[in-house]
């Protein structure tokens, strides 16, 4: 049972969250009193409950006359306290929903492609021995898979390094390349402000709008200045959640302005695979700019988030120096789910699975799409790849009690706000939903409103 806290805390929670995710900066002022009860929908005793304690925590500076204005970002390090908290927070709350869903839901919310639509490659026979002799105690990952994707990606194995999932990937760098309480710039919406792994490495994020695919550049320089931003974290293939491709100018552009400000580049590109078959394959910013971007893949969204095999792409000295440090953590790969990898990767099939994994969920994502069209719920993209449907300007904010309406009518789909998102806007999992029950899907989610 989800457990109640009490709604000061709730409200601190939430502009602590505000201020961790970078919504709202050191020095800057919090909306009034009156504004803040309206917001919140509390008595005005409730606010300045929550900002009270705030200000004794010393995340807060009170100046009579003037108002509250953020003091501190809450660092990892300082949040040990909420643990004393009993919390209702949605990321405890949206799993138990999708496991209460009838049976016969319909699931848009896991980021996962359902088992139906995964590609069935047959294994050879294996003894244990075959696996020992496969073992070749490298520290980047085993040879064999590491040369395959150097072939894939134009680059050499000595550049790879195999990684548990794209996460180890994002994970080593946040241990290894940056220092706690160092900042980064991840656009909002993205997929990245889920990732607790940020905050458990003590990184702060810093949101870089972007708003139908364009970054204001005037106001990322801004921020790097002002932050002394080390790094970018982008997603820039069929983005979690939007689904947006950044075009090749907008890579272009986006290496030009990099480059200019001396900025890392993350290039997370989980769903590389992913286009629908007329869609065209666009230079990775890798491509573009080897020397500046670190480029993470995952087999995660082909073969199953199970699988845990992904990979670091970079000059070698920093992926040498990665693989060190993951030899330190203890963090070292098992054999087996290399061997498996590279058996479906190299597999006689896997080009033709691939494609037919590619046509069906084209139709899924046109099928979700029209069904959105028609039922003119909100504002969506029409989808060219990838898993999701970003759908924007809902008639209402996506809140514990509509999430509640939606487990009730047999459908879910992830709240914006996961990302950084807008309140009223919505992630949907297209590849879950048969074309079929699109329309359904988009009736069920209109009764909900
Ligand atoms: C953009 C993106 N990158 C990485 C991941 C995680 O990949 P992995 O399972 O390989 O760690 C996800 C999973 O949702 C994702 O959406």
């Amino acid at each position: 049972m989800v457990k109640k806290i009490a709604k000061y805390q709730e409200i601190m929670e939430d502009i602590l969250q505000q201020a961790l995710t970078g919504k709202i900066l050191v020095g800057d002022r919090l909306s009034s009193e009156r504004k803040l009860a309206q917001h919140y929908q509390v008595n005005r005793s409730t606010i300045t409950h929550a900002l009270d304690e705030l200000t004794a925590q010393g995340f807060l500076l009170r100046k009579i006359g003037s108002g509250s204005y953020l003091n501190k970002i809450p660092s990892s390090a300082q949040l040990p306290v909420w643990r004393n908290f009993p919390t209702n927070s949605f990321h405890q709350l949206l799993p138990n929903l999708v496991k209460k869903l009838p049976e016969n839901a319909i699931d848009g919310y896991t980021g996962e492609l359902p088992l139906d639509l995964i590609p069935r490659i047959p294994l050879p026979k294996f003894n244990w021995q075959d696996f020992l002799q496969a073992e070749d105690h490298q520290a980047r990952g085993y040879l064999p898979l590491r040369q395959l994707l150097a072939e894939n990606n134009q680059t050499k194995a000595d550049e790879i390094l195999i990684t548990s999932g794209a996460q180890q990937g994002i994970f080593l760098i946040l241990q290894v390349l940056l220092k706690p309480l160092e900042k980064v710039a991840v656009l909002a919406p993205s997929f990245f402000w889920n990732l607790p792994i940020f905050t458990a490495a003590q990184i702060q994020k810093v949101a870089i709008p972007f708003h139908q695919g364009k970054i204001d550049y005037e106001v990322f320089a801004e921020k790097i200045q002002r932050h002394h931003l080390k790094m970018l974290f982008i997603n820039p293939t069929f983005q979690n959640p939007t689904g947006y491709t950044m075009s090749v100018t907008a890579r272009r552009e986006l290496i030009a302005f990099a480059k200019k400000q001396q900025l890392l580049i993350v290039e997370d590109d989980a769903f590389a695979k992913l286009y629908f078959p007329e869609t065209p394959m666009l230079p990775t910013l890798h491509e573009l700019a080897p020397e500046y971007v670190l480029h993470l893949g995952s087999l995660s969204k082909i073969l199953g988030t199970t699988t845990k095999i992904g990979w670091l792409l970079g000059p070698e000295k920093i992926i040498q120096q990665l693989s060190f440090a993951r030899q330190q953590l203890d963090f070292s790969l098992s054999i087996f789910p290399q061997v498996f990898a590279t058996v479906a990767l190299s597999h006689l099939e896997f080009p033709q699975q691939l494609r037919q994994l590619q046509e069906k969920i084209q139709q899924r994502g046109q099928a979700l799409y029209l069904a959105q069209q028609e039922s003119r719920l909100g504002q969506a993209q029409k989808p060219t790849g990838g898993f999701y449907l970003w759908l924007t300007d809902l008639p209402a904010e996506i809140n514990e009690e509509l999430l509640e309406k939606m487990r009730q009518q047999g459908i879910m789909a992830a709240p914006g706000f996961l990302f950084a998102g807008p309140n009223n806007s919505l992630r949907i999992n297209f590849t879950r939903i048969p074309a079929k029950l699109a329309p359904i899907f988009f009736q069920k989610l209109q009764a909900c409103f």
